[in-house]
């Protein structure tokens, strides 16, 4: 069942990936605030070897290439064929040459122990298969005293980048009783929780902290709901079930309810998420 449940996850991100490289630039500048913070979290510099886990179509790799520079090294790894091939295209059109392209999965790394100085999620631990096993096997790939990092979305209600979807499209698909611990965006975004699962598994220094942040790009409401409805699998899966009314019934509501989030042209949602970061034991 677990199994199952993983392989209908990495099939969603599959379907996704076409989407994610589709807006690779307006996610680059809409999460880039998160990228910063997380590099920071990290104390990733010059020369450092970084594993990014979950990488996508290509953030925060990409920028920590530059970061840590021609002395540095970064190695993507992503389980969906299509966010690897996304996000080596865009590395081979900017030229970088420090970094390497790997499709795995947290739980199954093929790396050797004590090979990082650093590892960060952004955005992906929430939908690792099994949690446990995946942070074990980064702490396994970093060095001792090597940091950890990841960054998770905050509540729903406390990011109406999603919620202002969500609320409306639930009067039409009726919301199913959600698992708490199954793979989804707000897996972790009880505080302590993530914290909790990396000093179990026996990180130390395990510390949290909330990032509150813009998310901003030049769209305006109806660029918002073509990002929005191709992004998420959980809203694309919804609207499936839709007739063409209801759909154009939904999106005007969308369109209305998120007008307070856009001004001349530009969109800014006010944002939140949490870091959490540890330390590999010397
Ligand atoms: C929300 S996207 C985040 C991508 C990117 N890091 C970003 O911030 O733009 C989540 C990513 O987690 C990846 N993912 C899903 N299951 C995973 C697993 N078991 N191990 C590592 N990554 C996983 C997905 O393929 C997807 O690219």
């Amino acid at each position: 069942m677990a199994s199952e449940n993983a392989e209908q996850v990495l099939a969603a991100w599959e379907t996704s990936s076409q989407y994610w490289n589709k807006h690779q630039t307006l996610i680059e500048k809409m999460y880039a605030p998160l990228t910063r913070a997380l590099i920071e979290e990290a104390q990733i510099v010059a020369g450092q070897s970084v594993l990014d886990i979950g990488g996508g179509a290509g953030e925060p790799s990409l920028t920590i290439a530059r970061v840590v520079g021609p002395s540095g090294h970064v190695t993507f790894t992503d389980p969906t064929a299509g966010m690897v091939k996304a996000a080596r295209e865009e590395s081979e059109r900017r030229g970088l040459t420090n970094i390497e392209f790997h499709k795995c999965a947290a739980e199954k790394l093929p790396f050797a122990n004590d090979s990082f100085d650093t590892a960060v999620g952004r955005l992906s631990a929430m939908f690792f298969s099994d949690v446990s096993t995946a942070l074990r096997e980064i702490l396994r790939v970093v060095k001792p005293g090597g940091r950890v990092a990841f960054l998770v979305w905050a509540e729903r209600d406390l990011n109406p980048f999603f919620s202002v979807i969500t609320e409306i499209l639930d009067q039409f698909v009726p919301a199913e009783v959600e698992d708490e611990d199954a793979p989804a965006a707000f897996r972790f975004a009880r505080p302590g929780k993530l914290a909790k699962l990396l000093q179990e598994t026996g990180a130390g220094s395990v510390k949290e902290r909330t990032l509150k942040f813009d998310t901003e790009a030049p769209i305006d409401a109806s660029q918002f709901w073509e990002l929005r409805t191709e992004m998420s699998d959980t809203f694309r899966t919804k609207i499936a079930k839709l007739v063409p009314d209801e759909v154009e019934a939904v999106r005007d509501a969308v369109q209305k309810a998120a007008a307070v989030y856009f001004k001349s042209g530009s969109m800014s949602f006010p944002s939140q998420v949490l870091i959490v970061s540890g330390r590999k034991d010397v």
